[in-house]
């Protein structure tokens, strides 16, 4: 009898301890508050938290505003009041299960606005809210048609990364929290409105959108874009949006879209969110692209005609497991969301083109990183993986740290572990965490469990997160590709003659690394010897041209009208990168007051997030 009931009790024992994900996860939600504490968002979300979005908006192009009402159901841990962000909205009403309810707006702060606490009761369900944006707000940026490339019809696009989503619709703005939503968005006739979520391929004749996001995601990624659009399918889940006189081009270029989403569900698992599309917007975007679900918002810069600035397509796609699926829950974890990004985006890159392609991207990365960390000689603590932003805009942490030291640390750890087994723990990382936020220290207790300990392996992890700079046991990429590179750049500087056989079939990644590496003080007339054999100044690769501007300021070169390609290109593209790269070479060479002369000209044209950038880089006050 006795060993009867023992048998029993470990049956017992046993299918509790190996109940099944879904019980677990309730049980958890039962003993530990649900979201930790963090430095960006006035939400108190374990008291009460937004679980659908429902926004009814009309765009008004002639005043520049967005007005309507978001209405959200919300999850009520017995709360009197819920906590919503708010930053330069103009808050109307607010209800509580349709009934008018009060609300009050909290101090302002200059980086996350303010709280709009609106007063509940136990058993309140839905609370809506009535408002206008207002001139101020930094998620939008309102273009005319001159901005365009089509230049005939206005055009606005919505940056929501990191806090900005609060500056055009009243939310709990947090990167832990995530929505459904569904939209109603109201637009001039003549445009086409898409957003983060499923998507007409039509215009509409009344200029009414209906929008629908079934998958949970954070309100960084709520994203709208409104312009004289059109669609063009790459395969039956894939697809481009642009401009009537770009769609051809951006078809082209983005053509290998469907086998990189078969490449990167082949690494890592299926594809979440069913339909992945993306949107070339105006020149001023301020980003490479933005992971929006769905729906990638895409600088035009990477359209060069050749595919070779497409890995911003395998990174914006990376995303959608280590971003969308699997988010950071507090800006300071940011480099989860990129670190495993750029090592997804260049396993699709080796996996579809070559090792040897994405090599030459992961080594100019490292001398990116190299740099990056040159400029932190003086704030050491800024090149930690796990940041400190408490006070700050999370924004002036989101620098490449995240990005080349989170992808070398993950590299070494691909190294030391084995890329098989790394493969295996990689997809069941993605796959546990579906849909769910994760902070350094989860990150770092799941990596021990399943790899490291069961493994038994050991490995500098704390190190590599918690301390500035590079650990010593970093792998070290190397690139053939690159090494000839270098090995033509010092003949062309030794002997002061081109060999223009040597440079024959570089891709752009080549002539990148050939013109980052011109030493310090190379000579002006090697400059022009080099502008005249291969058109430098004139290249009609961004990626090329923004590397070579900087260095024409660095070294002085004024040939072949480089100034005024210069300043054209500063007016024309937004995409902060390129230009706080360009704005740093003017101040690094004491040129602040010819920079100050292109700003003022440039400045109206760019995002608020990349004239908040150059505000610093070049100590602009705006009035
Ligand atoms: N999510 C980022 C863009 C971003 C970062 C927006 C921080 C707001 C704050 C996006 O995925 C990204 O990393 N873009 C890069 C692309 C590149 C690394 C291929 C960019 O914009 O240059
Ligand atoms: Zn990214």
């Amino acid at each position: 009898m006795k060993k009867i009931i023992t048998i029993l009790s470990s049956i017992i024992l046993f299918s509790t301890s190996c109940n099944s994900p879904k019980e677990s996860k309730e049980a958890e939600k039962v003993t530990n508050p649900k979201y930790v504490a963090e430095a960006h968002s006035y939400a108190q979300p374990n008291n009460a938290v937004v679980k659908h979005l429902s926004l009814d908006i009309n765009v008004d192009f002639e005043k520049e505003v967005i007005s309507g009402t978001a209405s959200y159901s919300i999850e009520n841990n017995n709360a009197a009041e819920i906590i919503l962000d708010s930053k330069f909205l103009d808050i109307q009403k607010a209800e509580a299960d349709g009934k008018e309810t009060k609300f009050t707006l909290g101090v302002f702060d200059k980086h996350l606005g303010q709280s709009l606490k609106i007063d509940i009761t136990p058993d309140t369900k839905n609370i809506t809210v009535h408002y206008n944006t207002t001139s101020k707000t930094e998620a939008l940026q309102w273009l005319n048609p001159q901005q365009t490339a089509d230049k005939k019809h206005p055009f606005l696009f919505t940056q929501g990364q990191a806090i900005l989503t609060r500056t055009w619709i009243p939310i709990q703005d947090s990167p832990q929290i995530r929505v459904t939503y569904d939209a109603t968005v109201k637009v001039p006739s003549e445009l086409m409105a898409v957003m983060s979520a499923e998507n007409p391929k039509e215009k509409t004749t009344d200029g009414v959108y209906h929008f629908k996001m079934k998958q949970p995601i954070s309100p960084y990624l709520i994203a709208l874009a409104i312009g004289d659009v059109e669609y063009k399918a790459i395969s039956n889940r894939t697809g481009v949006y642009a401009e009537k006189s770009m769609l051809t081009k951006v078809h082209n270029e983005f053509s290998d879209m469907e086998k990189m989403v078969a490449s990167a569900e082949k690494l890592y698992g299926k594809y979440a969110w069913d339909q992945f599309d993306i949107i070339v917007l105006p020149p001023s975007f301020p980003f490479g692209g933005m992971e929006n679900p769905r729906l990638t918002f895409a600088t035009p810069t990477v359209i060069a005609g050749d595919k070779s600035l497409t890995s911003l397509v395998a990174h914006e796609l990376a995303h959608s497991w280590s971003g969308n699926l699997v988010t950071n829950a507090t800006w300071e974890d940011f480099w989860l969301n990129e670190g495993f990004t750029v090592y997804f985006e260049m396993r699709i890159m080796e996996a579809l083109y070559s090792k040897e392609r994405a090599e030459m991207l992961a080594l100019i990365g490292q001398q990116d990183l190299e740099d990056e960390l040159e400029g932190f000689k003086d704030t050491p603590n800024d090149t930690k993986l796990k940041l400190d932003l408490e006070g700050r805009n999370p924004d002036d942490g989101m620098n490449s740290i995240a990005y080349d030291k989170g992808y070398l640390f993950l590299r070494t750890l691909e190294q030391t572990v084995g890329r098989e087994k790394f493969d295996v723990f990689l997809k069941n990382y993605f796959q546990t965490h579906a849909f769910s936020t994760m902070h350094t220290e989860k990150f770092i207790s799941y990596l021990n469990e399943n790899l490291l300990a069961k493994n038994k392996i050991t490995f500098n992890t704390d190190e590599w997160i918690y301390n500035p700079g590079i650990p010593t046991n970093h792998v070290v990429i190397l690139s053939d590709k690159f090494a000839n590179v270098e090995k033509v750049l010092q003949l062309c500087i030794d002997n002061s003659t081109v060999d223009t056989n040597a440079t024959k079939g570089w891709t752009p990644q080549e002539w990148v690394h050939f013109i980052r590496n011109f030493p310090k003080e190379m000579e002006l007339k090697h400059f022009e010897m080099l502008d005249n054999a291969y058109n430098l100044t004139n290249s009609t690769n961004s990626y090329i041209s923004m590397v070579w501007f900087e260095q024409s300021i660095l070294h002085n070169y004024r040939g072949n009208n480089v100034d005024e390609k210069i300043e054209a290109f500063l007016i024309n593209v937004g995409r902060r990168w390129y230009v706080s790269t360009i704005f740093n070479a003017y101040k690094k060479s004491d040129k602040l007051k010819e920079a100050l002369a292109i700003y003022k000209k440039s400045r109206a044209n760019y995002h608020s997030v990349t004239a908040n950038t150059i505000d610093k880089i070049l100590g602009y006050k705006n009035n």
